[in-house]
């Protein structure tokens, strides 16, 4: 979870119980220190995940000091000699992200939280990806997973492993606002959109809030002018340092349709909340409570 929803506090936590933890995007000398203040919280592996369409070559060399490096969104290419999962949406880019050298695919269901690649069912997904590359190259399934149950489920299907995004955001130890977590905890419902595009034109999948709530009375994925200006400024809006768009992100206010992608985070503009994307998965509405991560690993691995 990039932008600082997942920093070494999580990342730290899910790694010392057994997991492995992912510390998101951040720009390339934050990512360094997350990954070293990471190392003093455990010695256990810890992963870095990079979104494609803002990785540069810097975000690799400083994610190389990492045990792992996750990719999303974009054409799978080996970059990095660490161990390397690429998430996919579709059998095709699982077969392509295989041939490109990735250690392992994680298959990603439509019911994820955040950026939506996939457009099938997560168990739908991990049924046809299985059985399209060998039986011992391993499939990470991602996309509506809360508890233990669930985990069961996906590793009785033939997952190696389980990637959870939406529950490991509600925890302590998660970057995420504690006014977002209050909305999340809230949430009954989700709504795929592409209203927080501004310098990333792809759906993600949300809570609804007074942005939602104004842009997209007639069409859950907003105004099709407001799509067509993204998709025409994201190459300019991607090249944009990160602290740039920290400071653009605190301008936005709901009524104002200049949406990023950015987040409401502890240390971030609490202005987020309502004009940002409160991103969340499918399984919000399972969700009653805040948890520790590390009490939540164990759970989620017991049988
Ligand atoms: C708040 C949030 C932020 C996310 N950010 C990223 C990201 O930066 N990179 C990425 O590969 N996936 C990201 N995802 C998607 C996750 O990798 C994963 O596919 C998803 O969380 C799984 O579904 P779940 O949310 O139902 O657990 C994010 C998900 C959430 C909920």
């Amino acid at each position: 979870m990039g932008g600082g929803l997942a920093g070494h506090e999580l990342a730290g936590a899910v790694s010392a119980a057994g997991g492995l933890g992912t510390i998101g995007i951040l720009a390339p000398q934050d990512l360094r220190q997350e990954i070293a203040a990471c190392r003093r919280l455990t010695d256990r592996p810890v992963a870095v995940n990079l979104l494609l369409p803002f990785a540069r070559g810097a975000h690799f060399e400083a994610a190389s000091e990492a045990d792992a490096v996750v990719t999303f969104w974009g054409r799978p290419k080996r970059r990095t000699a660490k161990v390397w999962l690429h998430q996919c949406g579709s059998v095709e880019e699982a077969r392509a992200a295989r041939a490109a050298g990735a250690d392992a695919v994680i298959a990603q269901g439509f019911e994820a939280g955040g950026h939506v690649r996939g457009t099938r069912p997560a168990l739908e997904l991990l049924a046809q990806v299985r059985a399209a590359v060998p039986d011992d190259y391993p499939i990470l399934s991602a996309g509506g997973v809360f508890d233990a149950a669930g985990v069961k489920e996906r590793l009785d299907a033939g997952a190696a492993a389980v990637v959870c995004g939406t529950r490991f955001l509600m925890t302590h130890e998660s970057g995420a606002h504690p006014a977002y977590q209050a909305r999340l905890l809230e949430a009954r419902e989700t709504v795929v959109t592409e209203l927080f595009g501004a310098g990333w034109p792809a759906p993600h999948r949300v809570v609804p809030n007074a942005a939602t709530a104004r842009w997209l009375r007639t069409d859950s994925r907003g105004p099709g002018w407001l799509r067509a200006f993204h998709r025409m400024t994201a190459p300019a809006f991607s090249r944009i340092p990160v602290q740039a768009q920290f400071r653009l992100a605190a301008t936005q206010r709901a009524i104002r349709p200049m949406f990023g992608p950015a987040a409401a985070t502890v240390d971030g503009p609490p202005n987020l909340v309502d004009a940002g994307p409160l991103y969340a998965g499918e399984c919000i509405d399972r969700i009653d409570d805040v948890r520790a991560a590390g009490e939540l690993v164990r759970e989620l691995a017991s049988d």
